[in-house]
């Protein structure tokens, strides 16, 4: 795994219908839980939802994005970002495995914290960002295509509740074998990013 990997990789929103055998999850899985992470605290869980049970907590989701819709926002200055949620819902209905990441020592972000633990917080969330990274890198040498997901946010409550979770719901990632081969996306060019002091 390497520069390859990271080059090829792309958000696939297009997904076939054919199963990835479990050995395969777990060797995906297996990428994330090397990652590295603040004060090695390993702080993620990963919940792997296909099938059956997959339906049900998407249908939690389109219920979460309804409600959002509907006037009862939690989320009222990003309610802009519910068409894009709306096509990432159907995204996860068309893959084949869905992997619901979840900080366990997070708390729900509709609860106030401390700067100690914002502090703490931000610090797992570049921890469990680098664990996904990992899987997404995985999954890539091994032909999965994969999606990162934030878009859970818009359903938090529905979400966390049907997941019968006390932790932090951070994101998804969904699985399976790419119905599309997506051009690279634009990235800024380097010189817009980097400034040598040296
Ligand atoms: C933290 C994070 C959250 C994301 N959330 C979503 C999402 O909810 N729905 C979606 O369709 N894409 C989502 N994406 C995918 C980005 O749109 C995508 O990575 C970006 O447009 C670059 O395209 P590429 O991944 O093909 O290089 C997310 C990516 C990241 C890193």
């Amino acid at each position: 795994m390497g520069i390859d990997a990271i080059s090829n990789r792309r958000s696939i929103r297009r997904y076939k219908q054919t199963e990835i055998p479990t050995a395969v999850i777990n060797e995906i899985l297996e990428a994330g839980r090397l990652a590295p992470s603040g004060k090695n605290r390993q702080p993620w869980r990963f919940l792997v939802y296909g099938n059956e049970p997959k339906r049900r907590l998407l249908e939690k989701m389109e219920a979460g994005i309804k409600r959002e819709s509907e006037g009862e926002a939690l989320l009222p200055e990003s309610v802009h970002g519910l068409p894009d949620a709306r096509n990432t819902l159907r995204i996860m209905r068309e893959a084949p495995v869905l992997i619901m990441v979840v900080n366990p020592c997070g708390k729900s972000p509709f609860e106030a914290i401390t700067a100690d633990e914002r502090v703490t917080e931000i610090v797992d969330s570049l921890s469990i960002g680098a664990a996904i990274e990992n899987m997404l890198l995985a999954a890539e040498t091994l032909g999965i295509g994969t999606l990162w997901i934030a878009n859970t946010c818009f359903a938090y409550p529905e979400l966390v509740n049907e997941m019968q979770t006390n932790g932090q719901l951070v994101g998804a990632v969904t699985l399976g074998y790419a119905d599309e081969a997506p051009a690279q996306r634009p990235r800024k060019p380097l010189e817009e990013l980097v400034e040598y002091r040296i």
